[in-house]
């Protein structure tokens, strides 16, 4: 089915299975509190924006429980997921008391929660946090990253997948 549509007020259900044919990959994105808690959620807006300087960003919803923490800490861990770590997408995205409960991780620069086993992590500071819309806009400085060669899980149309060559 062809659709064409323009305008200012876009049925939001359609825009996102619009923007959602866009694949992308899934990372974990996790920091720590003041207090030393844990924080992490899964997000697939993840983009790589220069090489030199090394910079990347992600979005965070503004209504998020962590906004604080994120602004608060400066810094991010961007934790790639591979295909074996679909359950981590899952248990990143779902309300919970302790969404690391049985995840594996190391402390990494100032102490923030590196999960292993990922296809990569990329341990970030913030630069640059500005309010876009309904999001936060976080870009950071790369500090640090580790990759281990294996399939990375995918994100298109709502449903996850993996890379297949074409
Ligand atoms: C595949 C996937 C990608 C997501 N990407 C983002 C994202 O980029 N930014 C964001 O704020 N939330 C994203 N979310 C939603 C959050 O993971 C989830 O809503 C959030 O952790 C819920 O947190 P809360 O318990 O604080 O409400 C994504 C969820 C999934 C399943």
């Amino acid at each position: 089915m062809n659709i064409e549509v323009s305008g200012n007020q876009f049925d939001s259900k359609e825009l996102r299975n619009v923007l959602g044919c866009f694949g992308t990959g899934v990372t974990v994105v996790t920091t720590i509190g003041a207090s030393g808690e844990r924080v992490g959620l899964t997000a697939n807006s993840f983009s790589s924006v220069s090489l030199d300087p090394p910079i990347v960003l992600w979005s965070l919803g503004k209504q998020s429980r962590y906004l604080p923490v994120f602004h608060e800490s400066g810094r991010f861990v961007i934790n790639v997921l591979g295909v074996d770590q679909l359950h981590l997408s899952n248990q990143f995205a779902k309300p919970s008391d302790d969404r690391f409960a049985g995840v594996e991780c190391k402390e990494g620069l100032g102490g923030l929660p590196v999960i292993q086993g990922c296809a990569a992590n990329i341990e970030c500071e913030t630069i640059s946090a500005q309010e876009v819309g309904d999001h936060v806009l976080f870009l950071g400085k790369i500090l640090r990253y580790s990759h281990i060669k294996k399939d990375s899980l995918l994100f298109c149309n709502g449903a996850y997948a993996r890379a297949t060559e074409v």
